[in-house]
């Protein structure tokens, strides 16, 4: 007999009947992966025979609230985007592009972490390939266990045996259950690994790091199949050109999501950067057109990054426009704008916007620095070295509020900047820091005025 198979997404794990190029779940291209069925589970009677004891329902103020205990990491960017450790039985999901830093990372961890007890899985070196990174970052712990393994049983039996308080997974693309057909890196597979280390983790009381390889091209189940069922997703983004490395919580039961874990990598491994401002502005040009800083909020921190902008006049019918690190219809929205309430013709120029350091800005916040940079390239006026902007733009070119306002300020301040931009209409809120000039503005053609003249 044929044996039925099944289709799923290896972007979201969503299951189809039949093979479609596109995903009906989340819309992406030539990610539906066909996969074995697996035997149905026994019904009715069978089912309750198997199953045992009824599960009892308890009522919530029955319930005691075991409380949340959690241990630190170690490396306090890492602590930070946990929500301030690491939660004990949670399950934590570390997504990146592979050559990210995610291995590294999370054995730097283990060298950190003295006082638990860790059995590390690799599926991707060997013992002494592993060996030789962790004597280059320098990590030597007496309750660092290393097991090289791809069998999810064998897995399972040595973390029966060894009690550790704390297990990565390295990879979960990697590994294997024998129970199911479908090969390693599938959607059933990375499911039934990740459900197998969840419901041990749960039961034992250890801590879990699962490590997931992000690929563009949906040659295995990306980590976003496993989004749901994890405590805590994280994803480590980065340049793979530059040293900067960016960890961000995509999920967190245990925390809030938007905090923001800073890195470098460096010749022994990732260094937490504590001042991610001051390494994101340096190396500035001199006083060139065309760049501005922009000061957005991540998490609780404020970070002031540089937006560059270029515009040459075009050499073809339609002009070439490019944006990184700001959304793309943003940019295009903001010069509009430019044009239409700025005055600046901008029609047959291309425009080129990009965000130093590999960071992305997705608060309206830094509109202003943006413009204003643009605006700047256009007119080939430098706007100095030492001018920050933050402000919504609108439609009509009015400048808007942003939140947090001073937090910002002393940032900006503490960094050397002399001068800011801001929205006028909250210059009654703001406690001005000693040697900055505030420049309030009510609108683009005012801004304009003030730094380009
Ligand atoms: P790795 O942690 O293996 O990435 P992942 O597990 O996410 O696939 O990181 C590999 C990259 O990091 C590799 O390109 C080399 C670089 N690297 C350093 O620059 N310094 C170091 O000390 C280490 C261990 C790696
Ligand atoms: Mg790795």
């Amino acid at each position: 007999m044929k044996q039925k198979t099944i289709f799923f997404c290896s972007e979201c794990g969503a299951e189809t009947a039949k093979w479609q190029g596109k995903c009906p779940a989340c819309g992406a291209w030539n990610t539906m992966e066909e996969a074995p069925v697996q035997p149905a589970a026994p019904k009715g009677a069978a089912r309750k025979a198997a199953v045992g004891p009824r599960p009892v329902p308890k009522r919530l103020n029955e319930l005691d609230e075991g409380e949340e205990l959690r241990f630190s990491t170690g490396i306090s960017e890492f602590d930070r985007v946990l929500g301030g450790g690491a939660v004990r039985g949670s399950v934590v999901l570390v997504g990146g592009a592979p050559g990210i830093g995610k291995s590294t990372l999370l054995l730097q961890m283990c060298g950190l972490a003295q006082q638990e007890k860790i059995l590390y899985v690799t599926g991707e070196e060997s013992c002494r390939q592993l060996k030789m990174r962790a004597k280059r970052l320098g990590v030597a712990s007496e309750q660092l266990f290393i097991l090289s393994e791809t069998n999810l049983t064998d897995i399972c039996t040595v973390i029966d045996d060894l009690s550790p308080t704390l297990v990565i997974i390295d990879s979960v693309q990697t590994m294997y259950a024998p129970e199911l057909a479908s090969a390693a890196g599938s959607v059933p597979q990375v499911k039934e690994c990740a459900m197998s280390v969840m419901r041990l983790a749960k039961v034992q009381g250890f801590t879990a790091f699962l490590v997931g390889h992000v690929n563009k091209d949906g040659a295995i189940a990306g980590p976003r199949v496993l989004e749901h069922m994890v405590d805590c997703v994280l994803y480590f983004e980065g340049e793979r050109t530059t040293s900067f490395r960016l960890l961000r919580a995509a999920k967190n039961r245990f925390g809030s999501t938007n905090e923001l874990g800073v890195f470098e990598m460096a010749e022994r491994g990732l260094r937490g950067v504590e001042n991610p401002s001051e390494m994101l502005l340096s190396g500035r040009p001199g006083n060139a057109p065309g760049t501005c800083v922009a000061c957005i909020i991540e998490g609780t921190r404020p970070l002031l990054a540089e937006v560059q902008a270029l515009v040459t006049p075009s050499g073809f019918n339609v002009a070439r426009r490019n944006s990184n690190g700001l959304d793309y219809n943003r940019a295009m929205l903001l010069l509009a704008v430019l044009e239409k309430r700025g005055g600046l013709a901008l029609g047959g120029c291309d425009a080129y916007i990009n965000v130093i350091g590999g960071l992305t800005l997705d608060e309206p916040a830094a509109d202003l620095a943006a413009v204003l940079a643009i605006a700047s390239s256009a007119r080939d006026i430098p706007l100095g070295n030492d001018l920050a902007a933050v402000g919504e733009v609108g439609l009509t070119g009015e400048i808007r509020s942003v939140t947090a306002i001073n937090q910002r300020l002393t940032e900006i301040a503490r960094l050397g900047l002399r001068r800011c931009v801001i929205p006028a209409h909250i210059r009654s809120e703001v406690a001005c820091p000693d040697k900055l000039t505030l420049i309030p503005v009510k609108n683009i053609r005012e801004a304009l005025a003030a730094v380009l003249s």
